[in-house]
C-alpha cells in the first residue's frame, strides 16, 4: 500500500470525488446483514450506521485516501445521549448508564485490502484526540460479544467492557 492521507469529513478535496460511494461499499461489505427486503430497508439501514453521521456530524469523520481511493473511515459523535440518533437506534437504551463515562462512540471500518496496515488504529487515534480536546470522559463502540475486532480495540485502549444480550460495549477513558 502506498503512502496515504487521512482527510476530514469537511475538506473540500474529499467532496471533489465520489467517496460516498466508496464508503457505502465498504460499509455493507463490511456489515454482517446481508439481506434487505427492498431498497427502502438498505437505505434505512444505511442511514442507521454511516449517512446519520456524515449527515449531521461531518466534522467528526475522517477517511483514510490512497489518492482518490476510500481505504477506510471512522465516524461518530461526541454526545450519544442525541434523541435523533435514540430515535433510529432505540437499542442505544441498553446502555445509556454507561453514557456520561463514555459519551461519545465510533463505527470505523476499512477496505478488505487495506485491513490489518495499520490504517484502522490511526483512523481511531484522529477521533479520540478530537473528542479529548473536548474534555470528554471517554469514549466507547459496541460491536459483537464474539466479534474478531474486539481484539483490535483492546489493543487501542479499549479496557472497559460490558456485555449484555450478545453485545459487547467497549470504553476507552480519556482521563
Ligand atoms: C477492525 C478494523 C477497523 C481494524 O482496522 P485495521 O486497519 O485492520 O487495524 P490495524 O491494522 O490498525 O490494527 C491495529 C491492531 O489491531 C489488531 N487487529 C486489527 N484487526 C483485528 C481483528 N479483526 N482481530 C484481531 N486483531 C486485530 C492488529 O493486529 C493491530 O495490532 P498491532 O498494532 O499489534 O499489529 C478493520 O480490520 C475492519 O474494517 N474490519 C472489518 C469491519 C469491522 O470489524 N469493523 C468494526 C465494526 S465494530
Amino acid at each position: 500500500m502506498s503512502a496515504y492521507l487521512i482527510v476530514n469529513g469537511l475538506d473540500p478535496y474529499l467532496h471533489s470525488f465520489d467517496y460516498h460511494h466508496q464508503m457505502s461499499d465498504i460499509f455493507f461489505e463490511s456489515s454482517t446483514k446481508k439481506d434487505f427486503l427492498n431498497l427502502k430497508e438498505k437505505k434505512a439501514f444505511a442511514w442507521k450506521y454511516l449517512d446519520f453521521y456524515i449527515t449531521h456530524y461531518p466534522q467528526y469523520l475522517w477517511v483514510a485516501l490512497d489518492g482518490q481511493k476510500v481505504l477506510g473511515y471512522i465516524l461518530g459523535m461526541p454526545f450519544t445521549l442525541d434523541s435523533s440518533l435514540y430515535s433510529i437506534q432505540p437499542h442505544l437504551k441498553k446502555f445509556e448508564y454507561l453514557y456520561s463515562d463514555f459519551p461519545a462512540h465510533l463505527h470505523i471500518n476499512c477496505h478488505h485490502e487495506a485491513r490489518g496496515k495499520g490504517v484502522g488504529g490511526k483512523l481511531i487515534q484522529r477521533f479520540i484526540v478530537q473528542v479529548k480536546d473536548l474534555g470528554l470522559n471517554g469514549v466507547h463502540i459496541m460491536t459483537g460479544a464474539e466479534s474478531r475486532n474486539r481484539d483490535f480495540y483492546i489493543k487501542l485502549g479499549f479496557h472497559f467492557e460490558m456485555i449484555q444480550d450478545g453485545v459487547s460495549f467497549m470504553g476507552l477513558n480519556l482521563k
